[in-house]
């Protein structure tokens, strides 16, 4: 997929949607879910009090909330998104944000301690330009977290949406399966980090009312992206389901340290 696709993609899903439907999948995920990312990421980006946290494409703001909770007293959290929708969401939950590219963030060099970006990185048009401008903004010995989905993720959702409807995941879909593994490793080593680490976790999600699962499906973007999904097909298909519904998401978490020389 050309560069030029990706930032479409984002803009098609973002820009142009509204926050919305990325808060109600972050918070099925952060509720239903087994796997604590966000305690994961504060782990991995050794956030503590005192600490300065930036986070791109901070979406609706819940991660960077729990994140944030870490910092206080005397750090804070700075949240990035190309979305206004999206900045002003994080803004509600009483966080600073602004509006900004990944490429370009609006800090000085060696701002901040840690720097987080989670399931945002493969709609950047340029991965090499947004890893240079991660490494500026760190101070030497800074942490980064970026995080996506693996390539074993989601099976359930995908075959419950092949059967409810015909249709394969889209490209916009696929481009962010195993893109942490496979491209982001050797890009942060280019940019300026060393200590560079992949690790797979599985987030089991189970959806007791077959309602709530169907709400989860319409605001996933295989949903926006298929034509022919409708909340009548999705009705059909989970009638024939018995028991909870269950989707089991890989999350892959890139840390790295950025390095001490420049
Ligand atoms: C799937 S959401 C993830 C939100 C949040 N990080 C989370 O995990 O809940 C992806 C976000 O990345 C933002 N985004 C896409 N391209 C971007 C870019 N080039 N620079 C900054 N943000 C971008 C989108 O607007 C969207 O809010």
């Amino acid at each position: 997929m050309s560069s030029k696709q990706r930032g479409e993609i984002a803009g098609d899903l973002y820009l142009n949607r509204g926050a919305s439907d990325a808060a109600h999948r972050c918070d099925v995920n952060l509720q239903l879910g087994t796997f604590d990312l966000a305690a994961a990421l504060a782990d991995a980006l050794c956030l503590g009090p005192g600490k300065n946290l930036v986070d791109i494409g901070c979406g609706s703001g819940q991660l960077l909330a729990r994140m944030a909770d870490r910092l206080s007293p005397g750090g804070y959290a700075r949240g990035f998104d190309v979305a206004a929708d999206a900045v002003e969401s994080t803004r509600n939950l009483g966080l600073r944000a602004e509006v900004a590219d990944a490429a370009e963030i609006p800090v000085e060099a060696s701002f901040a301690d840690a720097l987080s970006c989670i399931f945002a990185i493969y709609y950047h048009d340029d991965l090499d330009a947004a890893l240079s401008e991660f490494a500026r903004v760190l101070k030497p010995g800074g942490r980064l977290a970026v995080a996506g989905p693996a390539s074993d993720t989601n099976r359930e959702l995908y075959e419950f949406h092949r059967r409810a409807t015909g249709a394969e995941p889209s490209d916009a879909d696929r481009m962010a399966w195993g893109y942490v593994e496979e491209n982001v490793r050797e890009a942060v080593e280019r940019a300026g980090f060393d200590s560079v680490e992949v690790a797979v976790h599985t987030n089991r999600i189970e959806f007791s009312e077959p309602l709530s699962f169907l709400e989860y499906w319409k605001a996933t973007s295989l949903f926006a992206r298929t034509p022919g999904a409708t909340y009548e097909a999705g009705l059909n298909q989970i009638s024939n389901q018995t028991g909870p519904m269950i989707v089991t998401k890989r999350v892959s978490i890139l840390t790295a340290r950025r390095i001490l020389e420049d």
